[in-house]
Parts: C-alpha cells; structure tokens; sequence
C-alpha cells in the first residue's frame, strides 16, 4: 500500500501531545488521560505503546481520541508502563500507520516523537540497504529504526538512545520503551518541548504541564540536550553523553480547573473572562503604594539610558500585541520600534545596532521561528528581553532577561488573554523606561492609576457579553468583516480580524481606517461589516467621517467607542461602548475584549470548533 501524504500536511506543525507513565496504576489508561489532556494543541490521529509480560502492545487510530478510546475498550490493555502520543502530521498522511508510537525492525522498541527529524530521508535509504523495512511514512520510524540498530552489544536504552541522537539531525522529543527492560521509559529532548512529573511510587513525563497536574504538581521542566531514565522509583537526567545532570523540580500551583474549562462552553470564552483576573496577576507586585512601576526581571537603569531603538520580534497574536508596544515606546518614550515578523527577521539581514534591543514576545515561548530570531540576535551580540507566558519555556530561558506575562495556562488556540497580558506589559516597561529616561511629558502616576484600575473595567466590558451574543447572532450571514480604526486601534483591529477569521473562518480584511479609499473601498458592498475601532477622541471626527465612506456604500457598521463619547450614536448601526480610560492606549487595549467576544460568539453561532480551529496549532515548535 502506498501512503501518499497530501501537500497540506506535508509541512504542518507538529504539536504533538506526549505522554509517558510508570507506576502502580494502569498505565494504558492514565497516558490515555494524560493525552486528553493535552488535546487542545490540535492532533489527527493518537496512539498507545504498553510493556506486557510477553513484548510490547501498540493501539493507533487516526482521528479523534475516542477512536483510540473505541479500540482501547475492545483491547482492555493493563501495563504498569506505557507511552501515548497525539499526533500533528508532519510527514505522511493522519492514518493508523502513521500514527505513533512506531517500532523499531525487531519489534522489541516503542518510540514516540514531537518534532521533525531532517536526515530521515537519507538514513531511511541506508536502513532499507541494511534490509529494514518500514511500516509508515514517518520521520519518527525512521528514528525508531535507528535507535533500534543501536540498542546492541549489551547497551541499555539509555545508551542507545544516546547513540541514536548523535545521527539524528533536527528536532525532536522521543519517548521509548523496550521489551527487554520492564518498568523503565527513556525520553529525550533537543528543541522540542518535554516536561516529567514525580511521584509517589511514580514518574512520568509529558509533553506539556497540564498532562501532569492530576497525578503530581512536582515538575521537572528539562533543559534542552537532556535525556532521562525513569522508572515508578528512579528518576535520572544526562547529557547527551550520559554526563549525569541536575535538574531543577518546580512544584506547579496551578490547579486542576486552571487548565480544564471550568464551567465555561470553551476554553476561549473562559481564557476571555479570565482576563480581569489576569491583569490584576499581571500588575502584581509590579506597581508599588506610590505608584512607581518596577519589573523584576528587566535591565538596569544603565542599559534602559542606553538603548537607542528598539525591535519587536514575534509571531500571530504576539505580533499584534508587539504593534501596540511600538506605540507605546514611539509615543510615550520617542524610543524608534521596529516590529518584525520572527519568519521575515529570522531570514532577514537586519540593521541591527550594539545600542538596540530585541524583544521577543511569545505566549509559549517555544515558536519556532522565534527562537530562531532570538538566537540569530544572540549571534549578533544584541540585547534580548522575553516577554513570555510559559515559565521555563526555551525563549524565557535564552533571552538575556525575561518578563513573564503571568497569564496562567492559556488552551484555547486562538489566544486572547495572552494578547492582554502582553499588552499590558508593554504598558508596564514603557512606564519604567520612561521613569527611568525622566521622559518629560509622561504622567507616570496618572498611568499608573489608569493601569491599576484596567482589571475592573475590563471586568464591566465583559457584561457586554449577552449583548455581543445577541449581535454576533444577527451577523452570522456576513460574509466579509472589515477591521478598522486609527492609531492604537488600527492596531487592535489587526487582532480583531485574526480572532475572526482564525475562529469562525469569516473573511477579513483590515487596514488604517484612512487607508481604505486607496483600494479596500472596492470591497464594500450590501452584506459587508465593518467593525471601526473609535476609542481615541484626537481622531473620532475622521473616523466619523470613514463609517460614512462604508455606509454610502452600503456596508453595516459595528462601532466600539467608549462610554463617554455619544458622537456614534445614531450613526453606526450597531455600538458598543467600553469604560473610557485617561489614556488613548489603555482604551485600545480595553477595545480588544469586545472583538474576542464577537469572534467567539459568530464562531459559536456559526457552530465552529472553536477551541481547535481547523489548520491552526497553539503552539509552532517547527518552520
Ligand atoms: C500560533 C498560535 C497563536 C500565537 C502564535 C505565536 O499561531 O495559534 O495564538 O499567537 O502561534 O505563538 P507564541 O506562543 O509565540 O505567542
């Protein structure tokens, strides 16, 4: 049979969830819960690898998690060592075959891997010469093969494993189990993300935190180059090498409800309505009794006096978020701020000079090109500043200094208050820069008011939510949404249109409101909506003046202003207004809430899976 993989998934991210379990419960079942865990990274196909006491047992399904759930309750397997994976295609198509774990040639290895192995293809053809023959299509058999070959002469997997990464080139996190030795699993990692979790009478490991809160809060987030040898009761961390390491165990306050959905339809209408709780989390600590706004984490006061310009450098929603932050360094602190996509910089000849700073903000922390964009900065000498969610997560370490969102667990694919937190943060270093380069002109107290009180209005802006619902509703035959507005809310409705488009898979089309007559225009017609960002008064008047534009054309409009302007009333079809702030930037920040709700809710409406949009990953971990 051939497995021709269509070119869609040809090179789509990898986003695998990873589970690995040995102890005293049944461990078929506890990695199957660990991977329903992890569900929300997005996955085609998932699989199961177990120890019996005659060999290994392998379950796969393409599909969903309850295919290998059906299979699972015809099977009945019990082991008290087992490996899991959901699977995000990378090379050949989502079917069982390709689905992971994958064995090696003699059947006596189970292997299971997040990345993407780049001399696959070369190695594949030097093991068919040496008479192997392969089940699937993948990179991950192919490194199974490999590991298999070097599990000999009296080496134990551990070693093995060691001798297979140094022919393997790329990215990988590998989870393995072997016949001949019961109870222990050897995971690896170079890249891709891996955590472990200790026990009582058992450890386990996982690809990401929440797989893990049920059965342990004690967490070992690995260091890159790492691999660990695991048993119920023994725990080991080497170097590629075998050097033994140390590692450092966190334990994880979060608790469970903190990444399951807790009450909400979804996760992204929850992670919405966190977000009053997240700004206050965000601004913690970070705002002292006399209003001076400190950051743990940052530079010193020298380097802030010396830098002299600034680039933003990010992927998606944290590209958005960076936009806003240009803003606030150009307008608060003259400070000049490029921003950059990190696929355009990383590839990119950059003028970068020895005053400047990167910044790199990721909700992650592991995006791909990010990374890359970091460690191209790196090379250059240059400063580099992390504005990141997840702790311990490979852009937080690599960068010089790194700032933490603090936004907790974010699941829902489309990231929103993420978005909020970054934004926020922005706001914060701007306000310590400008403290610190006594900018004239900055009412730093005043901000700092203004900030303190965000958590609370965000909360008012989102007993907007039945309203939005009610709306989203009536809108849910457009076709074509415009995202428009002026400064600060040009910006917002950048990520306005993405929430749209990414959710409920509505076509987008976003621009400076002033920018539309030189082409967008063509595009309004009966049918179109136009939603106008007009929370900055310096410029409602213009912004009047576009919704007129759309109108006469005959385009339906949706204006977001705030609750002391009533210049839209009777103007815009449709208005929604938000707690006016006494700043421009804050208001926009604000404006951002009522998009996310309009996106969710069009997209529910609209009967959209919301929490995993088709195509998309939470998560980027390759090119
Ligand atoms: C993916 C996610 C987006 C996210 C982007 C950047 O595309 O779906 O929500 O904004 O990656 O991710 P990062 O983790 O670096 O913020």
């Amino acid at each position: 049979m051939v497995f021709q993989a269509p070119a869609a998934y040809v090179r789509l991210t990898p986003v695998c969830g990873i589970a690995g379990y040995a102890g005293p419960k049944n461990a078929a079942e506890v990695v199957y819960d660990q991977l329903k865990r992890l569900e929300y990274r997005g996955y085609d196909s998932a699989g199961v690898a177990f120890q019996t006491p005659t060999g290994l047992g392998l379950l796969k399904r393409a599909g969903r998690l309850n295919a290998l759930r059906s299979l699972m309750d015809e099977e009945k397997p019990e082991a008290s060592t087992a490996i899991a994976h959901s699977r995000w295609a990378t090379h050949g198509a989502p079917t069982d075959r390709n689905a992971h774990p994958h064995y090696d040639q003699s059947g006596r290895i189970a292997l299971l891997h997040n990345g993407i192995i780049e001399n696959y293809l070369e190695l594949k053809e030097e093991l068919i010469r040496r008479g192997h023959t392969f089940q699937s299509e993948t990179d991950t058999e192919v490194a199974a093969h490999v590991l298999g070959e070097e599990y000999r002469d009296g080496r134990i997997l551990e070693q093995a494993m060691q001798a297979a990464i140094k022919r393997l080139r790329g990215a990988f996190a590998f989870v393995a189990i072997s016949t001949e030795e019961p109870g222990r699993l050897v995971a690896a990692r170079s890249a891709s993300p891996l955590v472990a979790g200790l026990g009582e009478g058992e450890n386990m490991v996982a690809s990401d935190i929440p797989a893990l809160l049920p059965y342990t809060r004690r967490v070992v987030i690995l260091e890159n180059d790492r691999i660990v040898s695991l048993t119920r009761d023994e725990f080991r961390v080497t170097d590629f090498n075998g050097h033994p390491k140390e590692y450092e165990e966190t334990l994880i306050d979060w608790d469970v409800e903190a990444a399951e959905k807790g009450g909400y339809e979804h996760f992204m209408i929850k992670e919405i309505h966190e977000q009053p709780d997240v700004i206050h989390r965000c601004l913690a600590g970070r705002i002292g009794d006399d209003l001076r706004v400190k950051i743990e984490g940052a530079f010193s006061d020298s380097v802030w006096q010396e830098i002299d310009r600034v680039n933003i450098i990010a992927c998606g929603t944290a590209f958005h978020a960076g936009l806003m932050g240009k803003r606030f360094f150009e307008d608060l602190l003259r400070l000049p701020t490029d921003c950059f996509y990190s696929s355009e910089f990383r590839y990119s000849d950059p003028l970068l000079s020895p005053r400047s700073l990167a910044i790199f903000i990721s909700q992650s922390g592991e995006t791909a090109d990010s990374l890359a964009a970091l460690r191209l900065c790196q090379r250059n000498r240059i400063r580099t500043l992390g504005i990141v969610n997840v702790v311990g997560s490979s852009i937080a370490r690599e960068c010089d200094r790194v700032i933490y969102t603090q936004a907790g667990p974010e699941i829902s694919v489309a990231s929103t208050k993420a978005y909020t937190a970054q934004t926020i943060v922005l706001m914060l270093l701007a306000l310590h820069i400008a403290r610190v380069r006594e900018m004239p002109g900055v009412d730093l107290n005043r901000m700092a008011e203004e900030l303190r009180l965000m958590g609370d209005r965000a909360q008012t802006v989102l007993e907007l939510d039945d309203d939005i619902s009610a709306l989203a509703k009536s809108l849910i035959d457009t076709k074509l949404v415009f995202f428009l507005g002026r400064n600060a809310d040009a910006s917002v409705g950048l990520e306005g249109a993405l929430k749209l488009k990414e959710i409920a898979y509505i076509a987008t089309q976003e621009c400076p409101a002033g920018e539309m007559k030189h082409g967008p225009l063509a595009l309004i017609e009966p049918g179109v909506l136009a939603v106008f960002g007009s929370t900055d008064p310096r410029v409602r008047e213009k912004v009047v003046s576009n919704i007129k534009e759309v109108q006469a054309r005959g385009g339906t409009i949706l204006a977001i202003t705030t609750d002391d302007d009533s210049s839209l009333d009777g103007v815009a079809e449709h208005v929604l207004k938000i707690p006016a702030t006494r700043s421009v930037h804050l208001n926009a920040i604000l404006s951002a809430i009522p998009m996310q709700m309009l996106a969710y809710h069009m997209a529910r409406h609209l009967g959209c899976e919301i929490d995993q949009p088709r195509n998309l990953a939470k998560s980027v971990t390759v090119e």
